[in-house]
């Protein structure tokens, strides 16, 4: 393979509790199983390593892209280029049993370092955050189109944002004066709204770029309907592991387990990485991992 073909199927992601996800999924060989998160194809592979078969979601055309090259041939993979919400009518049209289903949720090392995607506040880029760019709505939009009082909601809503008011109340003035459109003028604005208030030692931009991101992708309300559909369509004894990355997630997880009558909660506790992990990876510091198996 040519170097620069070679750079294009290589993703820069680190898969976040690899083994312990695969273990939990119990795969069964020659099974088919969702990974409903493929990314960088890290679970994909090690779910292929155990004699199962993949059926792989991403709604991020960069991804699958990567991904069909790297499982070019393999006719144990299946990859599709859908947002996991469509789960049920991607299964009922493969006309497949489905044998366990996992999702690692949020964005890859590949999105998150690709200044273009407008993800990342340490990379001047448009303020896109769109995971599936066939989706209209970008930051910008939301940025610059909602009133105060939506941008406050928002912004308290799925960032926690510390004094969420302010800060919409920063962006509104901002923007009056010319439109955010890119993540340095939104960095700027959300430091200057803070300023020695900020005592944390993260950036005051971490939430507000979470909350943001989760708008645009509509992430926690895609959440609840992909989990739902994968009980639905999960075959008796079949494992639904999810790992998540923020408490908002990790609640929907836990409600939606308990909610079911048809599904068994095999964790009582959370799993989460290794000091192992973290130390080689600080993106895992914040992954929680809950298992379910259908009855
Ligand atoms: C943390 S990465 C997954 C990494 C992967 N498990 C690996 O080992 O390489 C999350 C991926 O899920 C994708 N994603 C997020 N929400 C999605 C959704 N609703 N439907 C399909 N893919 C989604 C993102 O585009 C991203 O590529």
């Amino acid at each position: 393979m040519m170097l620069e073909e070679k750079q294009k199927t290589d993703s820069l992601h680190i898969t976040v509790l690899k083994n312990e996800a695969i273990d939990a999924l119990q795969v069964v060989p020659g099974k088919w199983h969702i990974d409903a998160t493929s990314g960088g194809g890290g679970h994909t592979q090690e779910i292929l390593n155990r004699g199962g078969k993949v059926l792989g979601f991403d709604q991020d055309a960069d991804a699958v892209e990567r991904l069909n090259q790297r499982f070019a041939g393999n006719s144990s993979v299946r990859i599709v280029n859908r947002s996991f919400e469509h789960l049920k009518e991607v299964v009922e049209l493969q006309d497949i049993e489905i044998s366990g289903v996992l999702f690692d949720l949020g964005l890859s090392s590949d999105q998150l370092d690709k200044s273009h995607r407008g993800f990342s506040f340490l990379e001047n880029s448009p303020l896109d955050m769109r995971m599936d760019k066939r989706n209209a709505v970008t930051a910008a939009d939301l940025v610059n189109g909602l009133t105060e009082r939506e941008l406050t909601i928002l912004l308290s809503t799925y960032g926690e944002v510390f004094m969420p008011k302010r800060i919409a109340q920063a962006i509104v003035k901002a923007r009056d004066i010319c439109p955010l459109l890119t993540t340095g003028d939104l960095a700027k604005v959300v430091e200057k709204a803070y300023g020695s208030r900020w005592s944390r030692n993260i950036s005051p931009s971490t939430q507000v770029f979470q909350a943001l991101r989760i708008a645009v992708n509509d992430e926690l309300e895609v959440l609840k309907t992909g989990l739902s559909q994968a009980m639905d369509i999960a075959s008796k004894g079949a494992r639904i592991v999810v790992i998540s990355f923020h408490s908002l997630e990790d609640r929907i997880v836990k409600h939606a387990f308990k909610a079911r009558e048809d599904i068994t909660v095999i964790t009582t506790k959370v799993i989460v990485p290794s000091d192992e992990e973290i130390s080689r990876n600080t993106r895992a510091r914040s992954a929680k991992m809950r298992i379910a198996e259908k009855i």
